[in-house]
């Protein structure tokens, strides 16, 4: 069952006493007021994320049994009190805790919804680093988003396919799961000998013994929760080093492999281009992973390494590449921003097209503009689109990008390509808004851009041609 909402259920315990707190389950010997929000206040998605606090690193050790699809793991965060707090909560969805630790405290616990609500020994105070410990086990389940589809931990016939957008990280690892709140990521991945499990940055090492292959990946730069993965499979592994310098390490399922095979090839040379135009590619590490899952129907940009459910296009890839700089090293405050990260990707591919011989962006505003007022792209407007259920909307992908190319249009070419531009390197490692989008736009081009981003943004149905 749903809860309510969290701010009217703080109000209601603020009022009762102590006492009676105490026995409707507020644990420990927590003070009204020191409670860490069940939410980072976002309305698409009210229980992602919980306040009072901000992780700094997670260090996760996974071991994945894939016949019987059970997990056992320790998770380790690091983290920073932003309160007081008595009390506070971790986003996780299913599986069994049998411990919590807090600066190797016990510390009680107990489960509510999604959320892992820890009461450690001691209040820890406003500004406190403090590390929390928490050992779980049980069989990984998806989460189904409000659109349908689902995310997290999806197993497959020979691992899993790990991809946590918008709200899937809960469902294997407990986490402050809001893009609010970035850290860097430690993980040490147990699978049976001859899978491979694959996750964010840098391989640091694996060794097999006793049946058992243990990987050992870190992500040194800001991630956000969703953008992690630890896809497991029978892999095909490919390694090798960019001019640029960044280490590459591609994992295919082999019923993938002819396929894959073209346009993994291009992946450096994609990424030279984005490069090019976005500013240097934010991380130390690319790739992709290229698992068999039929039942996905899509890929995610997680961070360094892409995850696709099967062979992807080239148009994907460039899309999945483009997220690197918009939405992984430039993440979303807020999910009604999505645009920023779905309209952006959607233009690079336009731009690729472009500039490779296919058709213009022009070209491909314009058949989208062709379609009919009564055309589900005009469903809703991009810059607010409502709620969960429409993140991932065409409005939000195509239209998201036609504001784009008005963008184009009304400032030149080279004032659009150095806003980009300055959006991805001001903004690189941490976090932007469209009103801060908006902002640069103007800034970068003299021009008053608030009327257009009305239009193209926030306003219901189809606009009237500039
Ligand atoms: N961000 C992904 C993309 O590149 C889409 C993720 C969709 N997630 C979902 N649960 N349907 O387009
Ligand atoms: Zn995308």
């Amino acid at each position: 069952p749903r809860r309510q909402p969290a701010r009217r259920r703080t109000a209601v315990l603020a009022t009762v006493p102590v006492a009676v707190a105490a026995l409707l389950g507020a644990a420990g010997p927590t003070a009204p007021g020191t409670t860490g929000a069940p939410g980072a206040g976002d309305p698409y998605f009210p229980f992602s994320g919980n306040g009072g606090y901000d992780v700094r690193h997670y260090d996760l050790t996974l071991r994945y049994d894939t016949s019987a699809r059970r997990l056992d793991a320790t998770a380790v965060l690091t983290a920073r009190a932003t309160q007081r707090l008595g009390r506070f909560d971790l986003d996780l969805k299913g599986l069994t805790v049998t411990a919590v630790t807090v600066d190797r405290a016990k510390a009680a616990f107990r489960r509510d919804g999604q959320e892992l609500v820890v009461t450690p020994r001691h209040a820890l105070r406003a500004g406190q680093d403090f590390r929390v410990t928490v050992a779980y086990h049980g069989t990984p389940k998806p989460v189904t988003d409000p659109d349908g589809s689902a995310d997290g931990w999806i197993p497959t016939d020979d691992g899993a396919f790990v991809a946590g957008e918008p709200q899937g990280a809960m469902t294997w690892f407990p986490a402050n799961a809001h893009p609010k709140d970035k850290a860097s990521y430690d993980f040490t991945i147990t699978v049976p000998e001859g899978r491979t499990a694959v996750a964010n940055g840098v391989l640091l090492g694996q060794r097999t013994t006793g049946g058992k292959t243990t990987f050992r990946w870190r992500e040194t730069q800001p991630m956000a929760a969703y953008l992690a993965t630890a896809s497991i499979g029978k892999f095909q592994v490919e390694r090798y080093t960019t001019r640029d310098g960044v280490q590459v390490y591609n994992a295919v399922d082999a019923r993938e492999a002819r396929a894959a095979a073209p346009v993994l090839k291009k992946l450096p040379s994609v990424l030279e281009w984005e490069s090019k135009l976005f500013g240097p590619y934010p991380f130390r590490a690319a790739g992709a992973i290229v698992d068999h899952a039929p039942d996905v129907g899509y890929a995610l940009e997680t961070q360094t390494r892409p995850v696709y459910d099967s062979a992807p296009d080239l148009g994907t890839l460039v899309h999945e590449s483009a997220h690197q700089w918009f939405g992984d090293s430039v993440t979303l405050t807020a999910w009604k921003d999505i645009w920023l990260n779905e309209g952006f990707a959607t233009y690079a591919e336009w731009l690729y097209e472009e500039q490779h011989g296919g058709r213009s962006a022009q070209q491909a505003f314009d058949s989208l503009y062709a379609r009919p007022a009564s055309d589900d792209l005009w469903a809703y407007p991009p810059g607010d689109p409502g709620s969960g259920e429409n993140i991932f909307g065409t409005p939000v992908y195509a239209r998201g990008a036609m504001a784009l190319h008005e963008l184009r249009r009304a400032v030149g070419d080279r004032d659009f390509l150095r806003t980009l531009r300055a959006w991805a390197t001001g903004h690189r490692g941490g976090h932007g808004t469209t009103a801060q989008f908006v902002r640069l736009a103007e800034k970068t081009s003299g021009k008053r851009l608030d009327g257009l981003f009305h239009t193209w943004l926030y306003t219901p149905g189809k606009p009237d041609r500039a």
